[in-house]
């Protein structure tokens, strides 16, 4: 059932391109147009949706930070995202207009239902984004979009991840639709784009040699840093989660421009530091300042990885190693970005003896709080 790989976790990783076609599969009509007909909250409620609120955990809170860059530029709806165990604490303002979105593989993580239930509770309509039909978040809740990555086996969540990236892509894609925004000719081609993504994640899967050799190569070292920019922050987080839950290693993930405020004192030599870098093209501000953060810490003693778009020469000079991934618009390199990251982590904790599909300590649903 593994398919011929080791584990299902390389299996899943092989699996995404598949995954995420088929979360796209009959959601985008003959005229470049999404038809989300399945959320069945109708587009009257959503003209008047004042407020978006994303609730998850683990990888799923990385796609809701994902999700929120996305929602807010193509909607113009303000978006919170919230860790789900800390969201019904805090007292939260909620009301009829607010939507609620709960992104969840399983469908029973206990967090994210509590969550789900107290924003129901005061009145707020809650979209589930999940990958198992019947589970527990999609019936309690309002609608729901399912992602079709198929089961996921492995503890740690890969192609679940791109399919929930899909799936929110095309939440915001729809609302700005509904709602008509000035991005309107932007959200055609973006639509457009996603369709070729897939082909994207299956070649970036065909490069991926290098980044594990690169990774055999580290498994003695202590840490990993991880640092991104815009929907790069989210990826650096996700690449740290997931070295730490399958390779046991200190790993950290940072926003980029609070290097200087912190944890810039971190870095020494060989200090290994992966760095996603946001595409030179758009908001290519970004870019450049990431190069100078990347000069920087390089001239601190960090051995710099370096995951930046085919075509990107300005990094060529500061990365040790250099890793390609292929242009994307800006807000979906997320889709690309994060896949050398999976292999990274799954290669390190095999150089390193662990279980990879059964991390010590982790469950793959927590059905508790
Ligand atoms: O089933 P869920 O998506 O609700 O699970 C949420 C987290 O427990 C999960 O993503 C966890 O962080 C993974 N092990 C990460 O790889």
């Amino acid at each position: 059932e593994k398919g011929g790989y080791d584990y299902f976790m390389l299996k899943e990783i092989a699996e995404q391109p598949k995954a995420v076609a088929d979360t796209l599969l009959g959601r985008i009509d003959a005229n470049g147009r999404l038809t989300l007909d399945e959320v069945r909250i109708p587009d009257a409620v959503l003209r008047e949706t004042d407020k978006i609120v994303i609730v998850a955990c683990g990888t799923a809170f990385h796609a809701g930070m994902i999700a929120k860059y996305a929602i807010e530029h193509w909607t113009r709806i303000p978006c919170e995202v919230e860790l789900a165990s800390e969201f019904r604490y805090r007292d939260p303002i909620l009301n009829p207009r607010t939507l609620v979105v709960a992104i969840s593989q399983s469908g029973e993580t206990m967090d994210t239902l509590m969550a789900l239930r107290h924003a129901r509770e005061q009145g707020s309509k809650v979209l589930a984004i999940c990958n198992t039909n019947g589970s527990t978040i999609p019936r309690e809740s309002d609608a729901v979009l399912y992602t079709h990555a198929g089961p996921e086996v492995a503890v740690a969540s890969t192609k679940a991840f791109l399919t929930q990236l899909v799936a929110c892509y095309l939440v915001a894609l729809y609302l700005g639709q509904v709602r008509g925004t000035k991005w309107g000719d932007e959200i055609t081609s973006v639509i457009q784009e996603l369709a070729d993504i897939s082909r994207q994640v299956d070649q970036v899967l065909e490069t991926m040699e290098p980044v594990r050799e690169l990774a055999r190569s580290l498994k003695d070292k202590n840490t990993v840093l991880f640092l991104g920019r815009h929907v790069g922050y989210p990826v650096a987080l996700e690449g740290a989660l997931k070295l730490k839950e399958l390779a046991y290693m200190h790993a950290e993930g940072f926003a980029a421009g609070e290097l200087k405020h912190g944890p810039i004192a971190l870095i020494e030599d060989d200090l290994p530091v992966v760095v996603v870098v946001p595409s030179p093209r758009g908001r290519s501000v970004l870019h450049d300042k990431i190069v100078s953060n990347i000069q920087e810490i390089r001239a601190r003693g960090a051995r710099t990885i370096v995951i930046a778009e085919e075509g990107d020469e300005a990094v060529v000079p500061y990365a040790d190693h250099l890793i390609r991934i292929p242009a994307t618009p800006v807000l979906l390199q997320p889709l690309v970005s994060t896949v050398p990251l999976q292999v990274f982590a799954c290669e390190l904790a095999t150089a390193r003896g662990n279980e990879v599909d059964q991390p010590r300590n982790l469950a793959k649903s927590v059905t508790v709080e």
